[in-house]
């Protein structure tokens, strides 16, 4: 139970986080507002195919982070069988959240500089290197964790075996 409490408190704290930033992000678009009179607070780069991945991105991320932030607020009132359903709802939700997060940050800053191109290609290929490492670490630690489960115990192997490779110990 203690041990729970830890995580489902991390997890929260994360979650807010991430509701915070997408929300604000969502109010301070790349490329900002257009200020003429006829189209008054309508998004300048409204047409472009990287701002419609921003948006999807965002909402997606800002979306599912207040659920999981809901779902561990309903764990907080410490029955176990509540805190463990609501661990398995969050953490699948979280994993959604922070992925698509990195994406709106790329979609992002891809539009504001590929008008440049080797920066542009710079900007994707780091944030595609970025994205895979990260599904690599993120996924083996949102499926639900049991013990019995022999997927889970194999990819978790590997992953560190991955992480301890890289880092050279
Ligand atoms: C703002 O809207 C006006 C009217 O639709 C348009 O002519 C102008 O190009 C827009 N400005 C920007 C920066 O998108």
């Amino acid at each position: 139970m203690e041990n729970y409490k830890e995580k489902v408190n991390t997890l929260l704290l994360v979650c807010t986080l991430v509701a915070t930033v997408t929300f604000a992000a969502s109010y301070t678009v790349p490329g900002g507002y257009n200020s003429s009179d006829t189209d008054l607070g309508i998004a300048t780069m409204l047409r472009d195919k990287g701002f419609h991945m921003f948006v999807f991105c965002d909402s997606i991320a800002m979306y599912s982070s207040v659920i999981a932030a809901v779902a561990l607020i309903w764990a907080q009132l410490g029955d176990l069988t509540l805190v463990i359903i609501a661990l398995k709802l969050a953490m699948p939700l979280f994993g959604v959240a922070l992925s698509m997060m990195s994406m709106a940050f790329i979609a992002g800053l891809f539009l504001t500089v590929n008008k440049l191109p080797w920066l542009g290609i710079a900007v994707l290929e780091m944030g595609i290197t970025f994205l895979a490492m990260l599904l690599v670490i993120l996924i083996p630690l949102c499926i639900p964790y049991t013990p019995s489960n022999g997927i889970y115990r194999y990819i978790s192997y590997y992953v560190i075996y991955l992480v301890i490779l890289a880092t050279g110990n």
